[in-house]
């Protein structure tokens, strides 16, 4: 049998003492530091006073965090907030242990405390991290980054580019994000909806192209509530992943493409505005359109386009072989201003509509209210599961599972692409499929954060 010592000395050379030090330097190296704090930036236009928030490492947004699929990433995270907190990574099919969730997979850190975080990035793609304790006001006031996976061999694009999407609510007197967290009336209607929207919290994000240059947008929509409906234009190009997930074949861009809270979408634009004019992503509000980000042209990168782009590698995510014996599965929603329900269980015991509006609650998922002792459902590993989710509210919602990414089944019955959050519109009914393949306790929840924190929280157990 082979020692340690045997090992080393009977394999020798230069390729073992190369990788030696490099071993004992990583076991010793500490993973870098994502620290929480409270600070200023000039959030608004230069015209404002800067803005305190509560986010990571001195950004808003925080920093980009960004590994090559298959490492692992690795943070201490340091919360120096005056309010426990926790970090979660949006959209990676990673260690229940490490999803952040508190409450669920973890106790939440206290301030001046720290917990070390080291998952695996499995899946190449376009995540987010923020935190997952008192998220309603933590995400609100800033506590939120961009989460790149990249794939082994890079796509053919000239540049890479994350745009994160939000709105902010700040008293255009002071430049402060007002306090509200808890407004009865955001909790029972749409959600905490801004008065201020920012790409990479910037007022007017603006990034200088070349004519037929290509370009990735990761774009994420990182809002408490607000629905972003984008367009594009002096741009031409295709979807190509949603919620980091490459779809098949890159579809061409649609007229106009709208992403949830928590959603992303990776697009390959060419640049096909000419020279001294400006490309642009907008957004549609009330049919009227805003811009988003601009993209000035100068020069050119190419005398054409490319051709039309392959997809992107597929990640190794479970087929859904077992669909047709699959465990199913029923989400009800309801509640809401304007809504029918007049009684559900909160806390163990039923309370009627007063009793729950006095204690912040609005919303129901099968008539019970916010966390509850037993999951929503109990799976064992690689169980498929189809889920009918039902929105009997007259809301829009987005539904986010942790863990696991599912499939929305079109009317035929047909899988639809990977996703990690369900837009639903109001009165709309859904199927979706998903492979249980990630044992733990895995939250599900609406990324409305507001409709979160009031009542539109569950979870399911996958156990192995
Ligand atoms: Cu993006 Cu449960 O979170
Ligand atoms: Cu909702």
């Amino acid at each position: 049998m082979l020692s340690r010592r045997s090992f080393i000395r009977a394999s020798g050379g230069a390729a073992a003492m190369a990788a030696l030090p490099a071993t004992v330097a990583r076991a010793k190296a500490a993973a870098p530091e994502l620290v929480a704090r409270e600070y200023a930036v000039q959030l608004l236009p230069p015209d404002y006073p800067e803005t305190s928030v509560w986010g990571y490492d001195g950004q808003a947004p925080g920093p980009e965090i960004r590994v090559m699929q298959g490492d692992r990433i690795a943070r201490r995270f340091v919360n120096r907030l005056p309010q426990a907190s926790s970090v979660h990574w949006h959209g990676l099919r990673a260690e229940n242990a490490m999803d952040g969730v508190s409450g669920l997979t973890q106790d939440a850190v206290p301030p001046g405390e720290s917990f070390d975080y080291d998952l695996a990035a499995e899946d190449a793609g376009t995540f987010w991290y923020h935190s997952h304790n008192r998220s309603a006001e933590q995400v609100a006031r800033g506590l939120y980054g961009p989460l790149i996976v990249d794939e082994p061999t890079p796509p053919d694009v000239d540049r890479d580019v994350t745009l994160m999407l939000d709105d902010w609510r700040v008293d255009p007197k002071t430049g402060q994000i007002t306090q509200d967290f808890d407004a009865p009336h955001d909790l029972s209607h749409g959600g905490r909806l801004g008065n201020f929207i920012s790409t990479n919290g910037e007022a007017a994000y603006q990034l200088p192209v070349r004519r037929n240059e290509r370009l990735r947008l990761r774009i994420v929509n990182a809002a408490n509530a607000r629905l972003f409906t984008l367009g594009i234009q002096g741009l031409d190009g295709w979807l190509m992943a949603y919620d980091g997930m490459p779809v098949t074949s890159p579809e061409p861009m649609p007229e106009t493409l709208t992403l949830g809270p928590g959603q992303r979408v990776d697009l390959f634009v060419d640049v096909i505005a000419e020279e001294g004019e400006e490309a642009l992503l907008g957004r549609i509000d009330q049919s009227k359109g805003y811009v988003q980000a601009a993209f000035p042209v100068s020069g050119r990168a190419s005398a054409n386009r490319r051709p039309a782009p392959a997809p992107l590698p597929r990640n190794r995510t479970p087929d859904l072989a077992g669909l047709a014996d699959a465990a199913t599965l029923r989400l009800e929603m309801s509640g809401g201003a304007m809504g029918s329900m007049r009684e559900a269980i909160w806390k163990g015991s039923s309370r009627n509509a007063d009793e729950l509006m006095e204690n912040g609650q609005f919303w129901a998922f099968n008539g019970l209210v916010g966390m509850t002792e037993t999951p929503l459902a109990r799976l064992s590993l690689g169980q498929v599961a189809r889920m009918t989710v039902v929105n009997d509210t007259v809301f829009p919602h987005a539904m986010h599972l942790h863990g696991m990414h599912f499939r929305v089944l079109a009317q035929d019955g047909t899988p639809g692409p990977l996703r990690d959050t369900l837009l639903t519109a109001r009165g709309e009914t859904h199927e979706i499929v998903f492979a249980a393949d990630n044992p733990g306790r895995w939250a599900f929840h609406c990324h409305m954060l507001s409709h979160a924190a009031s009542g539109m929280m569950t979870w399911i157990e996958v156990t192995a």
